[in-house]
């Protein structure tokens, strides 16, 4: 026994986020240290994907306050850091939610994203499902500063497939890294600086890839959307069940946007933080052969109703999952029914008084018993 060698556990870093304490591993962005959480606890993200390495750190919408940067120096931070791209330390106390300085810079954040992305949310195909209309609303303010003509692009064709609608786009590299990381090569990118910055041309070619699809699923706002359902329907019209296929190029599981029968889209399963699902340790990337060309409802098994936040838009109408409040009453009257509590006519008269035949407006007094008055 003596002999045995104990092998210590990595320690695990201590980590406060609006005064909810949690141990993560080393290593752990505050972002999903946050995540593991929770809730209003987890600040939004535009451009951070976990399952794209080198992504995060350029929309700055997930900044939070660092008010002790660790135990062991527990100096606040003087400035606000993008959680997405700052790990934890032990000790660390984060204020998300319970900053005022958080609120205002991710208001001027929005505002910043919207300086030049168009509001044609009444005509965009990602309504209800864009990440920027979402954190416009929650986080954001009514009006703008901005006075100037908005940027706008030539239209530009990329394939049958694929709509790039530039105009949108808020330039969080998504694409260009799903290009890099899923798709063989990476014929596009970021091109100019400044406000002259775009998605270039070729992205064109990265379209032939037959991964190219992943790229719609991961852009936060309608930039790339999918011109196999473009105005074919609002996403909260449609029923999502989730299904697979035996396919040879990806796993085959995804999600169908059905309206009947009618398979109107395909897409990867979002986890709840509207991030491509992990299915064995690996993302669920789909190939452009099950997003574009299987659009028919025989074509798949269907596994049963997708999983919807009820909070979303898309789960109008269709509540999956939706627990009732626990009746607590009957519980603690040992089993008796409500409706036994109390009869309203044991204590008042209410519905034997005939309202229109009182000589003014109704009153407590109207209702009492005969017997008590
Ligand atoms: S097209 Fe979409 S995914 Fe690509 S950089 Fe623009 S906003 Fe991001
Ligand atoms: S999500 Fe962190 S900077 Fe964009």
């Amino acid at each position: 026994m003596a002999d045995e060698i104990k092998q210590e556990a990595p320690k695990n870093f201590k980590v406060t986020i609006d005064n909810i304490t949690i141990e993560v591993t080393p290593g752990t962005s505050i972002l999903n240290a946050a995540r593991q959480i929770g809730g209003d606890v987890t600040p939004p993200a535009m451009c951070y994907y976990s399952s794209l390495k080198g992504s995060g750190g350029k929309c700055r919408s997930c900044l939070v306050e660092v008010s002790a940067g660790s135990a062991a120096d527990p100096r606040p931070m003087p400035k606000l850091v993008a959680s997405c791209r700052t790990n934890v330390m032990d000790g660390m106390v984060i204020k998300n939610m319970t900053s005022d300085r958080v609120k205002d810079a991710r208001a001027g954040v929005v505002e910043f994203l919207l300086l030049n992305h168009p509001l044609d949310c009444p005509v965009c195909d990602q309504a209800g499902e864009c990440h920027l209309q979402d954190l416009g609303y929650e986080h954001g303010k009514e009006g703008t500063r901005y006075e100037f003509k908005r940027r706008t692009f030539e239209k530009e064709d990329i394939g049958p497939y694929i709509q790039l609608h530039m105009n949108r786009c808020i330039l969080c590299y998504r694409c260009t890294f799903v290009a890099d990381q899923i798709t063989n090569q990476r014929v596009h990118g970021v091109l100019d600086r400044g406000d002259h910055s775009e998605i270039s041309t070729y992205i064109s070619k990265a379209i032939d890839n037959d991964f190219s699809g992943n790229m719609i699923d991961v852009c936060p706002v309608g930039a790339l959307t999918d011109k196999t359902f473009r105005f074919k329907n609002r996403v909260w019209f449609t029923k999502p069940v989730d299904a697979h296929r035996d396919c040879d190029k990806c796993c085959g599981k995804v999600t169908l946007w059905n309206r009947g029968d009618d398979v109107l889209r395909v897409t990867s399963r979002k986890n709840e933080w509207g991030e491509v699902q992990q299915f064995d340790g690996k993302p669920g990337w789909i190939c452009n052969e099950c997003r574009f060309d299987k659009k028919h409802i025989n074509d798949w098994t269907i596994e049963g109703p997708t999983q919807i936040s009820r909070h979303s838009v898309i789960s109008q109408g269709h509540y999956l999952g939706l627990q009732k409040p626990k009746e607590t009453v009957a519980e603690v009257m040992g089993g008796r029914s409500p409706k036994l509590l109390m009869d309203i006519h044991d204590i008042s008269d209410v519905n034997t008084v005939d309202l229109s035949a009182l000589p003014g407006p109704a009153t407590g007094a109207n209702f009492e018993k005969k017997e008590q008055q």
